[in-house]
């Protein structure tokens, strides 16, 4: 059975003072959840106050991106062992935002994806398509694309860990979500993807959220989805109120 996992993507929101004082609600809205994993994927300012904070909870953090390298001339980036060294277990990579503002192509993002698990770091590599691949069918061509160059040389035994995370671009922060039916349509092509790439134990392993516009509104009947997993929430992840109700979204 795959355990459900809930993610916050904060993105570049909250100061030091804002994220403490989520973090300080969230725990105790969510003091009573004992069968779901929850991250703050958070920007790296506020990772090591988180850490102390969330120290003896079940909240794990993440970091919204990594350099390949180890360690270096590259000014700006995030080594795994900085990551690490903050708390860090997950780290958000491919994120549609980082393909499209900041041109990340498949090629890094797979030196990255390398990088995380040979580091122990678990990755949530986001997928997706553009309205205009939806529009024009060629949604699935897209996810499988990026499934192979993403996952090139990552080994079975890894990917069983990893997390990935389908998020079409045209439902991120528009307010508009897939269908559950047509998420679960695109994540069990994925799992499908994952077996033929792989074997069937490894795509049963591998966890699939669902990102774009998740809202404590719609996340039951999502995660009502037999290949749903969870969800990478950005918006909606911002309030401890509307983000605990998403991960006990069998409450809803
Ligand atoms: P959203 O963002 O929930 O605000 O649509 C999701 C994401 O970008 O991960």
């Amino acid at each position: 059975m795959r355990r459900p996992f809930m993610a916050a993507n904060w993105k570049m929101n909250k100061t030091v003072s804002e994220a403490l004082d989520m973090a300080t609600e969230l725990k105790e809205l969510v003091a009573d959840v004992e069968d779901v994993d929850m991250a703050l994927c958070s920007p790296a300012t506020n990772l090591h106050p988180l850490k102390n904070l969330l120290k003896d909870t079940e909240i794990s953090l993440g970091g919204q991106n990594l350099h390949y390298k180890e360690s270096g001339a590259f000014t700006a980036e995030l080594s795994t062992d900085m990551l690490k060294s903050v708390g860090c277990e997950y780290v958000v990579v491919g994120h549609s935002e980082r393909r499209e503002i900041f041109g990340e192509d498949d090629e890094l993002i797979n030196l990255k994806m390398k990088r995380a698990v040979a580091e122990g770091i678990t990755p949530i590599l986001c997928i997706g398509e553009k309205l205009e691949e939806r529009e024009a069918g060629k949604h699935f061509a897209r996810v499988k694309f990026q499934l192979a160059a993403d996952l090139s040389g990552v080994e079975a035994d890894d990917v069983k860990d990893i997390v990935l995370a389908y998020e079409p671009l045209w439902a991120i922060g528009t307010g508009e979500t897939a269908t559950p039916e047509q998420a679960e349509e695109i994540i069990k092509y994925i799992r499908e993807e994952l077996a033929r790439m792989y074997d069937q134990d490894t795509a049963e392993k591998v966890r699939i959220q669902y990102g774009g516009s998740v809202k404590p509104w719609n996340v039951k009947e999502i995660m009502e989805q037999p290949n749903i997993d969870g969800a990478l929430v950005g918006g909606a992840s911002l309030e401890a109120g509307s983000f605990s109700k998403i991960i006990k979204f069998e409450e809803q």
